[in-house]
């Protein structure tokens, strides 16, 4: 893809590269405080969450485990269905563990809401969520967040693990995506 095609396929720069980075520090140090002597499990939650991961995870300090989650909502459209399948399911045994969901973006809020439940029912000592975006206009359910690095108008976004039809995941910034992309 060239830069030209980059550029006319976004109309603005939402989140920079080095506001996510500095958000990440922000809320590890946070993690780090809260999950002190506790067994802790980061919960990826693909494919949406693999750069939030690649780099939270390297911005705390200790070693944590992390396993990873497919579930899928959405297909090549860009609304949430509310009919969620797993498409991997995590290899690791919940009990005991304080579970932290890592999300790339709440939108409606469906697809979080029915993974805590999920998770609820496997025995995990606690379940929680960070989320790196979240979009409050657009909730349809609300889900308990307790970690936020942005909120974001209800605009369809890419870049920074985002995608639309598995592109522009590797785009540095999140941006948003010109409609005339989609419709
Ligand atoms: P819901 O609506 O269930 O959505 O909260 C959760 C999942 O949908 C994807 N999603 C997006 N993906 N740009 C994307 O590339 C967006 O603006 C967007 N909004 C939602 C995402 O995978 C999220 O985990
Ligand atoms: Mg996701």
């Amino acid at each position: 893809m060239r830069a030209t095609d980059i550029e006319s396929d976004i109309t603005e720069v939402l989140v920079t590269e080095e506001q996510i980075r500095d958000k990440l520090d922000e809320i590890a140090a946070q993690v780090e405080a809260d999950y002190a002597g506790k067994d802790l499990l980061l919960v990826g939650v693909l494919k949406g969450a693999i750069m939030v991961m690649a780099d939270f995870s390297r911005s705390l300090k200790s070693l944590v485990p992390m396993d990873w989650m497919a579930v899928s909502s959405y297909g090549a459209g860009t609304k949430s269905s509310g009919v969620v399948q797993i498409r991997k399911d995590l290899d690791t045994d919940l009990h005991g563990k304080h579970v932290l969901i890592v999300e790339d973006i709440i939108d409606s809020g469906l697809t979080l809401s029915w993974l805590l439940e999920n998770f609820a029912s496997r025995g995990a000592e606690a379940v929680d969520v960070f989320a790196l975006l979240r979009k409050p206009e657009a909730a349809k359910v609300v889900v308990p967040c307790k970690y936020v690095g942005f909120d974001i108008p209800t605009d369809f976004v890419v870049g920074y693990g985002l995608d639309y039809a598995e592109k522009y995941r590797n785009l540095r910034d999140v941006a948003v995506l010109a409609p005339h992309v989609y419709s």
